[in-house]
């Protein structure tokens, strides 16, 4: 099993962590300003983050610590093999992929976090009616999410845009801010599992 600890006795009081409820998800947070925010949001929720810059994990734990964020953990590694081994079934309320690299080159395409099967992965890890946000302000990558997702069975789109008063609800990413910053367009949606 993949440990994302440096102790072994680390080990129990993460796994507790991880199967406590409700669990909020956050795939490649960057600079950590959505993944703290909502934190601080939501402190009666569990904040998973993941990460694979390490400077940014430890910005994460850094302003976690100052602020007293004790529902945040984030995670130095590739988000993928992590949920798949430590992330129970039907145990997730949310999942954040914000600004995803798009990673056009097809010899990069197995780089992408937005993949098929992974977002299979995704499905299975959510509550039946939890949420999956993807935000991106790439024209072209929103159109192909959009695509994929309307292959795969089991989803509802059931926002897109800061029109959904849930998305409008969420913090903004650091990469959010700087679209805003400089009129860049962005897209968002808000994905649902139904029940299975
Ligand atoms: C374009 S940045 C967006 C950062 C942030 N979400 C935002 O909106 O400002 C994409 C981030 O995803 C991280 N990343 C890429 N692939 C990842 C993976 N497989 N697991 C975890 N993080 C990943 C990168 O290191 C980078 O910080």
């Amino acid at each position: 099993m993949l440990a994302p600890f440096r102790r072994e006795s680390d080990r129990a009081p993460f796994l507790d962590f991880v199967a406590q409820r409700p669990l909020h998800l956050e795939i490649g947070f960057g600079r950590p300003h959505h993944l703290c925010d909502l934190a601080a949001q939501h402190p009666d929720a569990r904040v998973l983050g993941f990460e694979i810059r390490r400077r940014w994990v430890r910005a994460a734990d850094r302003r976690a610590a100052r602020e007293g964020l004790d529902n945040l953990r984030a995670v130095e590694g590739d988000a993928r093999p992590y949920i798949e081994q430590l992330v129970a079934p039907s145990s997730v309320e949310a999942v954040y992929i914000l600004f995803p690299d798009p990673w056009w080159k097809k010899r990069h395409h197995k780089r992408r976090v937005f993949q098929p099967a992974f977002i299979e992965t995704l499905g299975e890890r959510l509550v039946p009616g939890g949420m999956l946000i993807v935000k991106t302000d790439v024209e072209a990558y929103a159109d192909l999410i959009v695509e994929q997702f309307l292959e795969l069975e089991g989803w509802e789109l059931a926002g897109t845009s800061h029109a959904d008063p849930t998305i409008a609800a969420l913090p903004r990413s650091h990469r959010e801010k700087k679209c805003i910053e400089l009129g860049i367009p962005t897209y968002s949606f808000r994905f649902v599992r139904e029940a299975r």
